[in-house]
C-alpha cells in the first residue's frame, strides 16, 4: 500500500478550519503599512583577548588579559539577537554559541586591519581586547629566527602602537556607538576613565579595576558621554556582568540617531 507522508505545510489547518490559502491573518495591533523599510540587522563588533607583539620568530610581549569578558559579552549579544562578530586574540576561551562568528588575531596589527575591515558594518563595537600599549620595534630579519643568548645585557627597543579605538571613533557614522574599556588602579579608576572617555571621543568607558583581568569576577562603573554614572550591584560573574552591561549598551544604541 502506498501511503504518503505529510508534512506539517500541506496538513490543513484544523485550528482555522475557515480560512482558505488566500485568507489573511491580522494579529491584534499588526499594521499594514508594507512601505516600512525593513529593520536592517544589528550588528555588534567585539574585540577581546590579549595581543602578542612579537620580539622575534618564536618570542613575544603579551599580558594576561583571558578573553572572558568579550567572550561572555558576544555569547549574551547572541542570544539577545544581535548579529556579532568577535575578533579573539590569543586567548583560549571561546564563545560557545555557534551564531557567535569569531576571527583570531595575534598582534595590534592584525587587529588593526580587522577593524577596519568589520567596523563599517557594526551598529555597536565594543573594544574589550586588552591591546599592547608599546611593541618591540625589531629588525625584520629578527622573524628569520630566534635571537641567541650572549653574555652582554640586550636592550630591546619599543614603539607605541596606534590608539585604534580613537582611530576608528574619529571617523564613525552618528549610528555607530562606541564601548571602550579602561582597566585602572582603584585610585585613579573614575579620572582615568573619564579621561578615556573625552580622549577617545566615545560614547562609554567601562571602569575596571586592575584585578579584574585575568579574574572570575569584575565590579565596573560605566561612565557615558551624556555624563551618567552607572555602578554595578558589588562584584558580579563575568557571566552575570554581560547581560547587565549589554541591558545598558542596548538602551544607548536604541537611543541613537537612524
Ligand atoms: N585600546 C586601543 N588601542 C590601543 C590600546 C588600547 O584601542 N593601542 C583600547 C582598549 O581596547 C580599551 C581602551 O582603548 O578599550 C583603553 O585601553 P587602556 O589600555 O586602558 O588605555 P590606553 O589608551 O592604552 O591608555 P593608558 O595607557 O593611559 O592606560
Amino acid at each position: 500500500m502506498l501511503s504518503i507522508d505529510r508534512t506539517p505545510r500541506d496538513r490543513p489547518n484544523r485550528a482555522l478550519p475557515h480560512l482558505s490559502p488566500r485568507s489573511e491573518v491580522r494579529l491584534p495591533n499588526q499594521t499594514t503599512n508594507t512601505n516600512l523599510p525593513p529593520r536592517p540587522p544589528r550588528r555588534m563588533l567585539i574585540t577581546a583577548g590579549p595581543t602578542h607583539e612579537p620580539i622575534d620568530a618564536v618570542r613575544f610581549i603579551g599580558n594576561r588579559s583571558s578573553g572572558r569578558m568579550g567572550s561572555a559579552l558576544a555569547q549574551e549579544a547572541a542570544e539577545r539577537g544581535w548579529e556579532v562578530t568577535l575578533l579573539m586574540g590569543p586567548a583560549a576561551i571561546l564563545p560557545t554559541d555557534s551564531r557567535v562568528r569569531i576571527v583570531r588575531f595575534r598582534t595590534c596589527s592584525d587587529l588593526q586591519a580587522l577593524l577596519l575591515e568589520h567596523v563599517s558594518q557594526a551598529g555597536v563595537l565594543v573594544m574589550a581586547a586588552a591591546v599592547a600599549d608599546y611593541r618591540p620595534k625589531v629588525d625584520p630579519q629578527f622573524f628569520g629566527g630566534k635571537f641567541r643568548r650572549k653574555s652582554e645585557d640586550l636592550t630591546l627597543t619599543l614603539e607605541p602602537t596606534p590608539d585604534l579605538l580613537a582611530t576608528v571613533a574619529a571617523t564613525r557614522r552618528p549610528d555607530q556607538l562606541m564601548v571602550g574599556f579602561a582597566l585602572e588602579p582603584r585610585e585613579e579608576l573614575l579620572a582615568s576613565a573619564k579621561s578615556k572617555l573625552t580622549r577617545k571621543k566615545i560614547d562609554m568607558v567601562v571602569a575596571n579595576p586592575l584585578e579584574t583581568m585575568d579574574s572570575d569576577t569584575v565590579e565596573a562603573i560605566v561612565l557615558t558621554s551624556d555624563g551618567r554614572e552607572v555602578r554595578t550591584p558589588g562584584t558580579l560573574t563575568k557571566p552575570a556582568f554581560a547581560p547587565w552591561l549589554l541591558d545598558l549598551i542596548d538602551a544607548a544604541y536604541a537611543s541613537r540617531p537612524r
